[in-house]
């Protein structure tokens, strides 16, 4: 039996404007993992994968090629160099909320992806991992960015920019997260698209909004890698001012976003692709338990608290 992990994540600047050519910001929560457990089955029975969380069993002889997981499984057994159906059991595990900009289904496939080289007696490098988790990525998404298969891959901050490699990065000085679901589910496929038709209407608008949205995920690297996080307070909310331009804040994410400051963060926006889905405030070791209690007593249905951090890819 072998087993591997993978973390959740969320965006802590820049969506939206990654998916025109800009930079965007992911940290994996690791609070927050799933896991893939590999066990052989009796001869002659295939491949198995059991997504216990969904409900779902899915053979792999069997599958669709618009199955995600199957995509993932057969793609990685292809690059191994192993049968197309070995007759192994697979057991799918998250505690990463599903449709909440967690980069759940991005996390089952690294952990599914990771178990199957363990299996094969293989450690896969993060590249590897994230290009062929992004193949099911363009199947729960369209066309996506890539930066979810890249942070969960990589199990470190990220710099991400569409076309080009992803960089890794440390965070100087660590700092708190605390991430709340705002109780509607995210809608990234709709958002993206909307805000697609929208800067069709209107493209000098968008870029500009776009550029500024570039200029200040830039200053939040800065402000990580220089050991300043309090910083990133202020380019949270103007990150969250924009995104609300861009129109895929809502009512609901917009009154939340208001008591986690109200309550002392130093600084709150959405995260993801919003139309619901979670919210991210800037919190320190004093503000994280009032901030965590007012979103919940406001009617958060669920509150994380994170620290983000130079830490390695954790053995499983
Ligand atoms: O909702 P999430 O965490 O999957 O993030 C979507 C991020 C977008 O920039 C809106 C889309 C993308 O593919 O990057």
């Amino acid at each position: 039996m072998v087993s591997a992990h993978a973390p959740g994540k969320v965006i802590l600047v820049g969506e939206h404007a990654v998916v025109y050519g800009r930079p965007a910001i992911a940290v994996p929560v690791w609070e927050t993992v799933a896991r893939a457990r590999v066990t052989p089955n009796a001869a002659g029975r295939g491949c198995v994968i059991h997504a216990r969380d969904l409900g779902r069993t899915i053979a792999l002889a069997e599958a669709g090629g618009d199955e995600p997981l199957a995509a993932v499984a057969r793609a990685t057994l292809a690059h191994l160099g192993l049968p197309t159906a070995p007759d192994w059991q697979i057991d799918l595990t998250s505690t990463i909320p599903m449709a909440s900009g967690m980069g759940s289904g991005a996390a089952v496939c690294a952990a599914l992806v990771r178990a199957l080289f363990a299996q094969a007696g293989e450690v896969p490098d993060p590249a590897t991992v994230s290009d062929l988790v992004y193949r099911a990525e363009q199947i729960y998404h369209g066309t996506p960015s890539g930066i979810d298969n890249t942070v969960v891959a990589y199990g470190q901050p990220v710099w991400f920019v569409r076309g080009s490699p992803p960089v890794v990065f440390t965070p100087a000085r660590p700092f708190t997260l605390v991430i709340a679901d705002s109780g509607e589910p995210g809608l990234t496929k709709q958002t993206v698209a909307a805000v697609r038709a929208r800067r069709q209407e209107n493209p000098p608008r968008y870029e500009t909004w776009f550029d500024e949205i570039a200029a200040l995920v830039q200053a939040a690297r800065a402000a990580i890698e220089q050991g300043v996080p309090a910083q990133l307070g202020p380019l949270f909310d103007h990150n969250h001012a924009l995104l609300q331009q861009l129109g895929v804040s809502t009512a609901r994410l917009d009154r939340l976003i208001a008591v986690a400051r109200r309550a002392g963060a130093a600084g709150a926006k959405l995260s993801g692709g919003g139309g619901g889905g979670n919210l991210i405030a800037l919190v320190d070791g004093v503000s994280a338990p009032a901030v965590r209690a007012a979103l919940l007593a406001a009617g958060a249905p669920r509150v994380i608290v994170t620290t983000v951090a130079a830490q390695p890819f954790p053995v499983a």
